[in-house]
């Protein structure tokens, strides 16, 4: 058993999955390191920044200094969570940030340094941190009632269901409620999967969908893959518009779909996922004129089509509130976490009202 002080890496050879997530930690730190091409800042210029010294950026007045924090500090809570806690959970730099508060855009260390969020969670928090609003709808609701179950009535539920409903094209109406955007992609999936009567699933090269026995199957990324069995899906080409072979041409890339359906399954599959613009892949949109035509394949093999919103929906394209209008397309399925409830864990699925009776016998 690990004892105080040593991590358990130290200890004895990581299992070749542990490995690789190991070597995926040290490509991170490696790629984070200040100096790196892509970061602006040298590591003098960091360690000489003003909320750090002369030379770097300074951050614009901002009125709210976090109470003083007398909590534990990075070395302590490095400790304990290399003693209690899997080393799959790495963390950024190498002196790793100790984030106490939050308010709005800004970040606080222990040490009252303020930080731009930049990262927000990873895409999770959507209104900023502590929003009071966001907040005090917390706080009314838990003096009410915390839990009781779907079983007995209550309004919330129903309004926001109507409130998301309201937010979707087409005939896009019918929200389950669940618990992670993984949990969302596997009701997806299995949907997909029980309306059609069909297995197959397509997804996209550098698509992230989750990490349960469906999800980690349509995602298509090696670092995010354990070797377990993963049946029943067919990765096509990525419309990668930098670095795809049909450069900006979406049409080209979506005639590999209709050559999975066609080399690949019966000839029949139960759909087609994908993220609009794929955010653990590096931020990649897809080729103008992909989707249309990929649906367009997907439905005429039987599929049905499922948009992973978890990174790209809730306006943070910008010009559209949903990633998929970006391409002039209606989902049959929509999937949804992390800025769904500005990272209070409200996530959920949304389909057509056709589709849902699979499920309710
Ligand atoms: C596009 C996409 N889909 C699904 C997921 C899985 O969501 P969760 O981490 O809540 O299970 C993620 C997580 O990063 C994601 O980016």
């Amino acid at each position: 058993s690990p004892q105080a002080g040593t991590g358990r890496e130290a200890e004895r050879e990581p299992e070749p999955d542990m490995q690789r997530l190991a070597s995926s930690r040290r490509l991170l730190r490696a790629a984070l390191a200040p100096g790196r091409a892509h970061s602006s800042l040298s590591a003098a210029a960091v360690a000489a920044a003003p909320e750090n010294g002369a030379g770097a950026p300074k951050m614009p007045p901002f009125a709210y200094t976090p109470p003083p924090y007398d909590g534990p500090r990075v070395a302590e809570i490095a400790q304990k969570r290399a003693q209690f806690l899997s080393p799959s959970l790495f963390h950024f730099y190498d002196r790793p940030l100790n984030i106490v508060d939050g308010k709005m855009q800004y970040l606080f260390d222990e040490d009252g340094r303020r930080y731009l969020d930049a990262f927000g969670g990873i895409a999770t928090v959507c209104c900023g941190h502590c929003h009071p609003d966001v907040i005090e709808a917390i706080v009314n609701q838990a003096k009410k009632i915390q839990h009781s179950t779907v079983l007995y009535l209550n309004h919330a539920i129903a309004d926001f269901a109507e409130a998301l409903a309201s937010k979707m094209p087409g005939d896009l109406k019918v929200v389950f409620f669940t618990n992670s955007g993984t949990e969302a992609n596997e009701l997806a999936l299995m949907i997909a999967r029980l309306y059609t009567g069909s297995h197959d699933i397509i997804s996209l090269r550098n698509g992230y969908h989750g990490n349960a026995a469906a999800t980690m199957g349509a995602t298509a990324q090696s670092n995010w893959k354990f070797n377990v069995v993963q049946t029943g899906v067919h990765h096509a080409l990525n419309p990668d518009p930098y670095r795809g072979a049909f450069g900006s041409d979406g049409e080209k890339y979506a005639r590999d779909i209709q050559e999975t359906i066609d080399y690949g399954t019966t000839g029949r599959v139960a759909g087609f996922i994908s993220e609009a613009i794929q955010g653990v892949g590096g931020i990649v949109e897809l080729a103008p004129g992909y989707l249309p035509a990929a649906y367009d394949m997907v439905r005429k093999a039987g599929g049905l089509c499922i948009a992973d919103e978890v990174q790209a929906g809730v306006a943070r394209t910008g010009s559209h509130f949903w990633g998929f209008e970006g391409q002039g397309v209606i989902p049959d399925i929509v999937t949804m976490a992390k800025v769904s409830s500005d990272s209070f864990s409200t996530v959920f699925i949304i389909l057509k009202e056709f589709v849902h009776s699979i499920i309710c016998h």
